[in-house]
């Protein structure tokens, strides 16, 4: 029993009572941490740092910190219970994400494994170029995160660009039970990987797979800003029918001369007629690049693409802080 106080971000005071975990506590207040395995610390996306704290993570949640994190007091908050007053801090971001209710309005199968939903919303849902949302399955008890795949401008039709993962129970239920009219929760928008707007460093975007989602929105806003950088778009795709948007991006390069498409196939069938760029994204990356000391990039796929590009933007010269990733 008694009462705790919960200080965020040094201002924000919520008070709660009984002893819960800092998530639900949070969650109950309206505050909303991302997490997708419902508090059992299997998605570690829960962090949020305690500030003078005195106790190490628990051993559940080693896999999800670094050295780094652990030393300044990063915790998986669905782990730690609140038995007196705390201060933590949060993403700013995070205090702008609420629950909100989207109608699936359109549904669109892009390739074999990858389609495309747009919701509809009934309040604007505000977010940035590269961020995420997460959406609540029905029958688990956990959600999901998706990166945002349309314009931020259209604050009530979010988009998400979703693969089939096979045995997966969330985009099973995306893919085969979600139907047109089907109203489901989302909850967003977070994610630190987003566009940085105000800069005018030349772009390198690099994705694979449904790691179009978040590049799409970034280009969007680009092309909004009547793309006064230079921006190159590298996207990397086994086959030619895992390929999708190739005529969309390709005619966005014929309106605007900043701006280039780079579709690659690492491994074409006999079959697919392609005159384009063939190999390893990575190989691609580093045939279509000088210099990239002054450039700034967006990567957004596996961990192992993410990785073998970074090192490849590091060997141009490219800064680690002007590398900004999201792995799926
Ligand atoms: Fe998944 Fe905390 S909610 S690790």
């Amino acid at each position: 029993g008694g009462e705790r106080k919960i200080t965020i971000n040094k201002d924000n005071v919520v008070t709660i009572s009984g002893t819960e975990t800092a998530l639900n506590a949070l969650t109950n207040n309206k505050i909303f941490l991302p997490s997708s395995c419902g508090g059992k610390a299997t998605c570690g996306t829960c962090k949020f740092r305690l500030v003078d704290w005195h106790e190490p993570p628990k051993p559940t949640e080693l896999p999800f910190l670094s050295k780094a994190e652990i030393e300044e007091g990063v915790r998986l908050s669905c782990q730690v219970k609140v038995e007196s007053d705390i201060s933590i801090e949060v993403p700013p971001s995070v205090l702008n994400v609420k629950p909100f209710f989207g109608k699936v309005i359109e549904v669109e199968q892009l390739t074999h494994d990858i389609r495309r939903v747009r919701f509809e919303m009934k309040e604007d849902f505000p977010f940035k170029p590269g961020q995420y949302l997460q959406i609540e399955v029905p029958g688990i008890e956990t959600s999901r995160a998706y990166s945002i795949a349309s314009d931020s401008k259209d604050l009530r039709h979010p988009e998400v660009i979703i693969r089939l993962v096979p045995g997966g129970v969330a985009t099973k239920f995306i893919h085969k039970a979600l139907m047109i009219g089907d109203t489901i929760k989302i909850t967003g928008a977070f994610g630190d990987f987003f566009l940085q707007e105000e800069s005018k460093r030349p772009v390198i975007m690099i994705a694979g797979g449904s790691g179009m989602a978040p590049i799409r929105s970034i280009i969007y806003k680009l092309m909004d800003q009547n793309m006064p950088r230079k921006a190159t778009y590298f996207f990397g795709a086994r086959t030619k029918k895992d390929l999708y948007y190739t005529d969309y991006f390709l005619d966005i390069a014929k309106m605007y001369p900043n701006f280039k498409y780079i579709p690659a196939l690492s491994t074409p069938l006999p079959e697919d007629e392609w005159e384009l760029d063939e190999g390893l994204i990575t190989d691609v990356v580093r045939r279509h690049t000088e210099d990239l000391s002054g450039h700034e990039a967006y990567l957004c796929g596996s961990p192992g693409m993410i990785d073998a590009c970074i090192k490849v933007l590091k060997e141009k010269g490219m800064p680690e802080e002007h590398i900004h990733f999201d792995k799926f």
